[in-house]
């Protein structure tokens, strides 16, 4: 496979169903060298940027990792502490000159845009780790795989996503990816914390009706996949309207045995509260293996923004 037809991969929104299956595909092909048993030195010479302006573990670490397993290189920072941006670079800037230092370029920001200014900006492939409470194209990739090895198909499937689903970035790329799969969509979310109206709008477009549902016991009960996200506590402007909603859903194994014994807990991570650890240890449980998958697809995502077969 040569170049894929997109050179940056910035918004789900930019992506086909194919193209979205093209990664998923690839990424299959990428478990054995993401898991260090088999080798490839597929981007040897290459150069990643990590450029984190907000905190990350798995994200930056599975990219890092997903770059040395293709025997490429890693170089960047993990908090804008200590470099220029601390002097008042702007992001221009820091993107035209750390352009010329790699060749390719993941950037997770907390302004809305910023990843796609970036890719506007540079000549290097750009990759949105984040951006704000925007978009998290790679983590809806590595959902759909994660669900895919699960599920088998994504068509028809009922997909409860539950949460901060108004700041949730990972939860506004997968609901659009998944509506053009054709799962059934059903938000659970507080009330001030609903999927914005034009996630809602892309969704409708793509011909699905979210199903909106107050009762995670009903919403339960019909799920195959049950999508649970952190409350974004960093992105409201008010303190005393976090603690609102603060600690108001938490899902326990009691709660999923009213559901089918085939139900499955995904989150993108980290969690605080929202998922009670005695859930990790039931058959329901599939967000470590979720975070995992994130090395293959990662690997998947990169080798082909730069052109290389592994
Ligand atoms: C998510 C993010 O950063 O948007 N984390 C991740 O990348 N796995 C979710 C979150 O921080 O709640």
């Amino acid at each position: 496979m040569g170049k894929p037809s997109f050179s940056d991969f910035v918004s789900i929104r930019d992506l086909t169903k194919k193209q979205m299956s093209e990664v998923l595909e690839r990424a299959e092909g990428m478990i054995p060298y993401a898991s260090g048993e088999k080798r490839t030195r597929a981007l040897e010479g290459r150069i990643l940027g990590t450029l984190f302006y907000e905190p990350s573990t798995r994200t930056r670490l599975s990219f890092e990792s997903a770059m040395l397993r293709l025997g490429g290189a890693v170089m960047g920072f993990s908090t804008p502490m200590g470099t220029s941006i601390e002097k008042g670079e702007n992001l221009s800037d820091t993107i035209r000159v750390t352009e010329s230092y790699a060749d390719i370029l993941v950037i997770r920001h907390p302004l809305e845009g910023a990843a796609r200014l970036a890719a506007d900006m540079s000549s290097k492939p750009v990759v949105n780790a984040g951006d704000g409470a925007g978009q998290h194209p790679t983590q809806t990739i590595l959902d759909l795989f994660t669900m895919l090895q699960a599920k088998e198909t994504l068509e028809g499937l009922n997909v409860v996503i539950l949460g901060d689903l108004k700041f949730g970035r990972t939860v506004h790329s997968l609901s659009e990816a998944l509506a053009l799969f054709g799962a059934n969509l059903t938000f659970v979310a507080p009330p001030s914390l609903e999927m914005p109206r034009e996630v809602i709008a892309d969704i409708e477009s793509k011909g699905v009706k979210p199903h909106y549902s107050s009762s995670l016991g009903d919403a339960v009960r019909e799920a195959d996949i049950l999508y649970v996200t952190r409350i974004q506590k960093e992105r409201f402007a008010d303190a005393a309207e976090y603690a609102k909603v603060a600690g108001t859903y938490r899902i326990d194994s009691r709660l999923l045995s009213q559901g089918k014994s085939t139900l499955s807990v995904m989150h993108p991570l980290p969690r605080i509260s929202e998922i009670s650890p005695d859930v990790d240890s039931t058959p329901h449980s599939l967000y470590f293996r979720q975070a995992a998958n994130g090395i293959p697809v990662r690997m998947a995502i990169l080798s082909m923004l730069l052109g290389v077969d592994p």
